[in-house]
């Protein structure tokens, strides 16, 4: 998703900035493009393609300059091409502007500065700098004519302006996105991601709320949305480092999922404080809600299932896309749990913010500390699973289910028990990973030849088989449809035909017997089955050895070879597991 960058200082501005956004290449984008101002004239450079494309055509690196903004960018508005790539600028090229998110009424203001004025791109960005160009003839002030600018813009973001009526400096505004500023030895930096900031640069200023900030090569000046100066503290920012890579020619994807025992070993560490505050709460609680997007709502599934199972406590888990549509049951007795690995998801931000007028308590998991959805939350459970670089979510979604699996028996008062069951499943989860890391490579070159392919499980186990069929169509482009197992009949049974890879989540539990019938309905169609179980069955075309656990803990070692499956599939197919088309890893817009 789209990321931006700004430095201010004694360095080479283009030179900081080329590097940050370099380390922001895992969100996933199309294009990307930089400014720099010398001798008060804005210098440019931007194309489509990766950073090392549009460096190896432009040379963005070498821009001239101490003072510049940067961009990569994820198409929401306008299509991937040159014109539509960041920095946009206003007319006469005197501001430069770097824009996240979306400025949801820019067709109505398009209208009406087009009476006067000529837009050459098809984004929603240009409005930015066409607005700050006519306040600033109007106001004589940059700061004024953010002000004045950000109060016709509808919809979160976050940019970065720069201009030759201001040369010495940029200027930065958000509204419910992140923007971070840190001072570095060299200088003065913004960002939308902490990630993209120089190692060691740990005390952060954050804006909310439309306010502003100017950058010189002194340091911050901050500005509420109005334009009067504030006072902001910093905070200190506790960054955690990636696990440690073994083999540098794999793809992130295949070392995040072996890094999985270690996300579970991390996550299980949580404050019993918190633990017990969030038990009360739903315990206290109306109504319990868990909203998420993507693989998180499929952790928020298995949340679900284990809160009805050990807690007896009855949820609902709502995408955060559909949660407004739901607001009207939301009220002060309300808990929502968020779960978000980047905690930047505009639609889970979205829920939460509705959640929030209405004084529901938010309980949130999330991988990054600095994010927007932690700094909304009352009670935050850290993921600690380091930096997930594949747009695939694998040891995140692992640490998700630890910490449901803590809370839900914490909810039942049963938490010494699990700790030490949580402790004995992090080498099954290895066992998972290395008995099927071969099987799942052949397998893989049977599924590449299909279109589809389905996965089926009950019980604590459906959830499984909605995210194995997530990871199977996000990386490989096979269509992957996961489903209740009794649900087949149901409809999709007529889409079977002789071959058809079917996966069956079924270990030996108390779902063995009914997921049985139902594999057998397939088969007699001709279905090409693969078991994913700790017992063998006749069955089974192929099996998927899973190691014997605890009846609830089964998701844990099932998914294991499900990821690798998906991997490898993306593989036989030529495709690049860690950049899947179309996809980011954090999605910022709604
Ligand atoms: O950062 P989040 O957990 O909020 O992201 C939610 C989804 O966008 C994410 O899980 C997505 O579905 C993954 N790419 C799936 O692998």
């Amino acid at each position: 998703m789209c990321g931006l960058i700004g430095y201010n200082g004694i360095g080479q501005a283009a030179h900081f900035i080329f590097s940050g956004l370099q380390k922001l290449e895992y969100r996933g984008y199309d294009s990307a493009g930089l400014a720099t101002i010398t001798d008060g004239l804005l210098q440019y450079k931007k194309d489509i393609g990766k950073l090392e494309e549009v460096e190896s055509i432009h040379h963005i690196s070498q821009l001239p300059g101490h003072v510049g903004i940067g961009h990569v960018r994820w198409a929401a508005h306008g299509k991937v091409d040159q014109v539509n790539a960041h920095p946009q600028f206003d007319e006469g090229h005197n501001i430069a502007v770097v824009h996240n998110g979306i400025v949801e009424n820019a067709r109505e203001l398009r209208c009406c500065l087009e009476n006067t004025h000529s837009f050459v791109s098809t984004t929603d960005t240009e409005v930015i700098p066409f607005l700050l160009a006519q306040y600033y003839h109007q106001k004589g002030s940059l700061i004024a004519a953010i002000a004045s600018a950000i109060a016709e813009l509808r919809g979160p973001f976050a940019f970065l302006a720069m201009s030759c009526y201001d040369p010495g400096k940029f200027f930065a505004c958000a509204r419910e996105m992140p923007l971070l500023f840190v001072s570095t030895p060299t200088g003065y930096m913004a960002a939308s991601d902490v990630n993209s900031f120089p190692d060691g640069c740990n005390q952060v200023y954050t804006l909310e709320d439309g306010q502003i900030a100017e950058v010189t090569s002194q340091g911050f000046v901050f500005y509420d949305s109005t334009g009067s100066i504030i006072e902001k503290q910093p905070e200190m920012l506790a960054r955690q480092a990636s696990a440690i890579y073994v083999n540098s020619s794999e793809y992130y994807m295949m070392r995040e999922i072996r890094e999985q025992p270690r996300a579970v070993e991390q996550a299980i560490e949580q404050s019993a404080a918190d633990m017990q505050a969030a038990a009360q709460a739903i315990k206290e609680a109306q109504n319990v809600i868990f909203t998420a997007c993507g693989t998180s709502r499929h952790a928020a599934l298995m949340g679900r299932y284990l809160f009805s199972r050990i807690s007896k406590r009855m949820s609902e888990v709502i995408i955060g896309s559909e949660f407004k549509y739901f607001s009207d049951a939301i009220c002060q007795d309300s808990v929502v749990i968020a779960i978000s690995q980047s905690g930047e998801t505009a639609d889970v931000m979205d829920g939460v913010r509705t959640a929030r007028t209405k004084n529901a308590k938010v309980i949130s998991l999330v991988n990054h500390h600095a994010s927007q959805l932690a700094r909304l939350s009352d009670i935050v459970f850290p993921l600690k699973c380091g930096t997930e670089n594949a747009v695939a979510a694998t040891k995140s979604y692992m640490a998700q289910i630890t910490v449901l699996t803590l809370l839900s028996h914490y909810l039942a008062g049963q938490q010494h028990d699990i700790l030490k069951k949580l402790k004995d499943i992090i080498p099954l989860v290895e066992i998972a990973y290395e008995t099927n890391l071969k099987r799942a490579e052949s397998l893989a070159r049977y599924i590449a030849k299909y279109n589809a392919c389905y996965f089926i499980a009950r019980g604590s186990n459906f959830h499984i088989a909605m995210e194995a069929a997530l990871k199977m169509k996000e990386v490989s482009y096979v269509h992957g449809e996961g489903m209740p197992a009794g649900e087949l009949k149901h409809g999709t049974l007529a889409l079977i035909e002789k071959g058809t890879p079917i996966v069956a989540i079924c270990p030996a539990d108390y779902t063995f017997d009914d997921t049985l019938c139902n594999i057998e309905e397939a088969k007699a169609r001709g279905a090409f089955i693969i078991g994913v179980s700790d017992k063998h069955h006749r069955i089974f075309d192929v099996w998927c050895k899973i190691p014997k656990v605890d009846e609830i803990l089964y998701p844990f070692v099932a998914i294991v070879p499900l990821q690798e499956l998906a991997y490898f599939t993306a593989l036989a197919r030529g495709v690049n597991p860690d950049r899947p088309r179309n996809l980011a890893k954090s999605i910022t817009v709604k």
